[in-house]
């Protein structure tokens, strides 16, 4: 058991069985890569898939795996070849790598695959529950395992868990056509944290669950029921230090130590003065761009006769998901095109590409990014890239030329680069052009910003920054006064109830005891809540302290033995009694009322309540984004205009002006300065309530109603869970 756990679909290490015994290799992918230096600086594990169908081990072979896994900190969830096939390639590959790379046409939606999607990412979490300690932190990474988080924390509410999307979050219009849409972003919000690598993922994310779970959020934060979940950019680095110190040792190896590659790419330099090598450098996958660039360079040798002989492309492809139909498809049409332009300009002293179609050693690696005066790295969509990082921290002399694709996250902070669009071939053709020609000054100026920022923003960086957020949301958690209602809490609550003489319920109405309706006039209160509220009124005294109307409260709860306070406590009725008004100047309403009109017209699916004493414009029905733009705006205004007997309340989907002399707190006193009580039972869901809690001594019950910041001791998920409490003390 540990405290610190990372989960991800991939281990660092990939595992092959061969005849008599296994062959341990590199993953590839930046995502094994990069946080591989960041489990092996910690104390963490490391949960993962060992890239091995667990159909064809043994027991015997399973231990030895185990074993050898165990070793490194790393832990395996077997997968059969059935959830290879339809969790692994199927969901994970052929349905949401396309979609959320924008490659709509090629996701496949296999409700089987889905199922076991689900059941995989269940297996996952129950080797994160047995392996993890107490209030520890789980960070889970990528699209493989989006339902995860949720399952963790609906198990192990102590541990803080993060969340990390190593590929981009498409645009709400791509992510909706997903069939589980609802399921995904449930499941990430189970984290504490989420992380993307750009702005762009953060803000698609987001407008995602407004629109799709239309669940409110603050700037970053989105508002849960019980809990508030941080959504953040963390741009993911590299480990500088590895490939600049590699580079400097293989710049001083004598000719003895070098390698095959190395001597092969000299005697290409040696061809001509001015000769260049273009490297390019991915797994060989259709995000990656691989046919659009070979297709520039085409363009290019066509259009510059002048450069043949002088420039090769080398390009390096690691094989990737090879089972998957697309990737076959794609590998022949990487063999046909590159075997095209090398039949058709190829010289008896120059073949125009080398491509290669394996993975290379990290040593061979160095030397491809050291001898390449031009990387040329051109995804058409691309979580981040690392590859594009690595070259520029290679370049110990800050000399040579990154093309970076603007569809990769690594732009967005690698400037100095050549940018290029991947679908406009003739710009990449002229990219390579300025790329050859650009002066060494130019270079290393653009080179020597790059490294600056580079071996600033470190893989240490990045997990430094998401795991010092993590530990500092597990310490608030432990520290917050607010707890949730549990069976215990329920007892002592009966305990106390049982013993009083003399008891006092005070209650809100909307979120409370009714759950939130888009118009109004439709949340009414069911029968079973009237007559739990009738058992209640029978030996206690109940007063509903509400935001709506004397006529809505009269209409439903006027028969009842119970107190009645309307909007906020400016009208108020006692058991038998009538009701009665406070004595305050309204005049204010007609100067805001044209203002609130004007942003009902100007914002669909708004509307404008008056009552006596306040004014609501509630915005519950119109699209989230638009809501927030008018509410920042309404706000401004309001703020201006506001006089300092009047109060504004950013209620749930409603802003409210109301005056301040009279609240939900002043309500409550009223009631308090008439008798004593030996229990207090007070629940709202509100801002307007955190009036009513402040008024009452520690000794009373408050409950918040979902779990946000409140003064309440206590809380619970939801009305249902409230009203749950009130039939039991009934
Ligand atoms: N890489 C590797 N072996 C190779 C070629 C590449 O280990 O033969 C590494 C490379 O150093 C980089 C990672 O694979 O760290 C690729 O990460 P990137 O973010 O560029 O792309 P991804 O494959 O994650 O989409
Ligand atoms: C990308 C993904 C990773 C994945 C890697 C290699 O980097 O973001 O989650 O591990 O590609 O793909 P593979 O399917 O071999 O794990």
């Amino acid at each position: 058991m540990r405290k610190s756990v990372i989960v991800s679909n991939r281990l660092p290490l990939q595992i092959t069985k061969l005849e008599n015994s296994f062959l341990f290799k590199p993953s590839s992918g930046g995502l094994a890569t990069g946080l591989d230096s960041v489990h092996k600086n910690n104390e963490s594990i490391w949960i993962g898939w060992s890239g091995i169908n667990s159909d064809e081990l043994t027991k015997k072979n399973k231990l030895e795996i185990k074993n050898t896994l165990n070793d490194l900190r790393l832990i395996e969830v077997d997968l059969n070849q059935k959830e290879v096939d339809e969790f692994y390639h199927g969901l994970s590959n052929k349905c949401i790598w396309p979609l959320f790379h924008y490659f709509i046409e090629l996701a496949k939606f296999n409700e089987n695959d889905w199922l076991t999607y689900v059941d995989v990412n269940k297996k996952f979490c129950e080797k994160v529950i047995q392996n993890t300690k107490q209030n520890g932190v789980v960070w889970v990474h990528d699209y493989q395992l989006m339902l995860l988080p949720k399952l963790i924390k609906e198990q192990r509410p102590d541990l803080t868990i993060g969340f990390f999307l190593h590929i981009p979050f498409p645009s709400f219009e791509i992510f909706r056509i997903f069939p589980w849409r609802i399921e995904l972003l449930e499941g990430i919000l189970g984290s504490d944290i989420v992380g993307f690598h750009t702005f762009d993922y953060q803000r698609h994310f987001l407008s995602s669950v407004k629109r799709i779970l239309r669940y409110d959020v603050d700037f970053n934060k989105i508002i849960l029921s019980s809990r508030e979940v941080l959504v953040n950019t963390f741009p993911m680095g590299i480990d500088y230090e590895k490939f600049h110190k590699a580079a400097k040792q293989h710049k001083k190896q004598k000719k003895s130590q070098q390698s095959e590659l190395k001597i092969q790419l000299d005697l290409h330099k040696k061809t001509a003065d001015d000769s260049k090598l273009i490297l390019s450098i991915d797994r060989l996958d259709y995000t990656k761009g691989v046919i659009n660039r070979i297709r520039a360079f085409e363009i290019f040798l066509e259009q510059n006769p002048g450069y043949h002989e002088k420039v090769r492309l080398v390009m390096l492809s690691v094989p990737s998901r090879s089972d998957v139909p697309e990737y076959m498809k794609l590998k022949r049409e990487t063999d046909e095109y590159v075997g095209k332009i090398n039949g058709r300009f190829a010289t008896i002293n120059w073949t125009p590409i080398w491509y290669y179609y394996r993975s290379m050693s990290f040593d061979d690696l160095i030397d491809l990014y050291m001898m390449s005066d031009i990387a040329m790295i051109t995804p058409v969509r691309d979580g981040m890239n690392l590859v594009a990082k690595e070259y520029i921290a290679t370049r110990i002399d800050s000399d040579g030329v990154l093309i970076l694709s603007e569809m990769a996250g690594a732009s967005k902070e690698l400037y100095e680069a050549i940018t290029v669009n991947p679908f406009d071939l003739n710009g990449m053709a002229k990219g390579i052009l300025k790329a050859i020609k650009m002066p060494i000054d130019e270079q290393k100026r653009r080179n020597k910003t790059m490294q600056k920022r580079l071996s600033r923003y470190t893989i240490k960086y990045w997990a430094k920054d998401y795991y010092a957020a993590l530990n500092k949301l597990a310490i608030s958690y432990r520290e917050t006064t607010t707890k949730k209602i549990d069976k215990k809490v329920l007892d002592k609550i009966k305990t106390k109830y049982n013993k009083a003489k003399k008891k006092l319920f005070l209650l809100d109405y909307d979120g409370t005891l009714v759950g939130f309706h888009h118009k109004p006039d439709a949340a009414i209160p069911k029968k079973d809540i009237i007559n739990i509220l009738n058992e209640l009124s029978l030996k206690n005294e109940v007063a509903i302290i509400s935001g709506r109307d004397k006529n809505f409260l009269e209409k439903w709860f006027g028969n009842l033995n119970i107190t009645l306070f309307a909007e906020h406590g400016h009208s108020k009725k006692e058991i038998n009694g009538k009701w009665v008004e406070s004595n305050v100047n309204n005049n204010w309403k007609d100067n805001f009322i044209p203002i609130f009109q004007n942003f009902t017209d100007r914002t669909p699916g708004t509307f404008l309540e008056e009552k006596e004493n306040c004014l609501v414009w509630h915005y519950r029905k119109t699209d989230p984004e638009l809501a927030n733009d008018r509410v920042v705006e309404l706000k401004t205004i309001i703020n201006s205009l506001i006089s300092e007997n009047l109060l504004m309340m950013d209620n749930k989907k409603a802003i409210e002006i109301t005056n301040i002399n009279i609240n939900k707190g002043t309500a409550v006193n009223a009631i308090l300065e008439k008798e004593d009580y030996d229990f207090i039972l007070c629940a709202g869901d509100d801002v307007s309530d955190e009036n009513m809690f402040s008024v009452l001594s520690k000794d009373a019950f408050t409950i918040k109603v979902g779990g946000q910041t409140t003064k309440a001791s206590f809380f619970v998920e939801n009305n249902i869970e409230m009203i749950d409490i009130l039939k039991n003390l009934s």
